[in-house]
């Protein structure tokens, strides 16, 4: 069944580029992330996704399912870590890692994003008892008190801090390890010229459209712990340094020259720090 005609303007309207692209890359014969669930989210939405079809934007299906899939790893070792655990996803999209994964049985799971994101969300996909979706903007308060702090918490933000300002991101940390008395942090940070690239695009096609800019960059990873004392920064990950799983020649000899290329090869990393 199709779902109400989305018409996403601005920072929501992301959630459908990254949703396509986890589309394209289920569609692949051998596929990075294999996320059946886009694919059929894709079908029963009712957009113009030819407006997504471009090369300039379909040539970055394998990153962003690389990013999907580190993220996913990650996930998947904390709960086996620990198996009775709160996760929460900030800007959680449509993305349907909730449902990608095995989900120990004493895992809660809570997904967040803006409320109009949210209600399509809800037409696609059910609550239960340990899965819950929350209409809220991150950079509100009040949302958080929902969420019990006795378990250890995973707080995953996948492309979201780019687009929070870096006093909106030190506020947001600060309110979560202020909030969850133990944890992990995993988000996605661009360089800083990655971001200065967008502002300066945003300028020029804000004439047509409402292009959203990325403000926060991450620099170096230590970064991180003066965003937030409590944070101890453990690892991180260059999309591109992947290559070897990306599953086109053309893409993969792209991929792999840029991971030699410093400037490059920080272009969009996955972080993972402790509180
Ligand atoms: C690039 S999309 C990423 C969506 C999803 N994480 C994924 O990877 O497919 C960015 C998402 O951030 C959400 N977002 C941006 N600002 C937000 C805020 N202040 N509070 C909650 N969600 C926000 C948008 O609505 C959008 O769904």
């Amino acid at each position: 069944m199709a779902v109400q005609k989305v018409d996403f303007t601005g920072v929501q309207s992301t959630m459908l580029v990254t949703l396509f692209l986890r589309a394209l890359d289920s569609r692949e014969t051998h596929p990075v992330l294999g996320d059946h669930f886009a694919a059929e989210a894709v079908d029963r939405i009712d957009y113009d996704w030819a407006r997504l079809d471009k090369p300039t934007i379909t040539r970055n299906r394998f990153g962003l399912a690389l990013r999907a899939k580190q993220f996913d790893e990650w996930t998947a070792q904390f709960l086996h870590r620990n198996p009775e655990a709160t996760v929460l996803q900030l800007a959680c999209g449509l993305d349907t890692r909730a449902f990608r994964l095995d989900r120990p049985v004493g895992v809660r799971w809570f997904d967040i994003d803006l409320s109009d994101v949210v209600a399509l969300r809800r037409e696609l996909y059910s609550e239960t008892e340990d899965y819950r979706m929350i209409a809220a903007s991150v950079t509100d308060e009040a949302w958080l008190t929902e969420i019990p702090e006795d378990k250890p918490t995973l707080i995953l933000a996948e492309g979201l801090l780019m687009y929070l300002r870096e006093p909106e991101v030190r506020r947001l940390s600060a309110q979560l390890t202020g909030h969850f008395p133990s944890g992990e942090l995993i988000f996605d940070g661009v360089a800083p010229w990655v971001a200065t690239m967008t502002q300066l695009l945003k300028k020029y096609f804000h004439r047509w459209y409402d292009y959203p800019a990325y403000w926060t960059a991450t620099r170096e990873a230590e970064e991180i712990e003066r965003w937030d004392p409590r944070l101890r920064y453990r690892d991180h990950v260059c999309v591109v340094g992947l290559y070897e799983q990306v599953p086109d020649l053309a893409l993969r000899r792209f991929y792999r020259i840029g991971s030699r290329l410093p400037w490059l090869r920080n272009y969009l990393r996955v972080f993972r720090a402790e509180f």
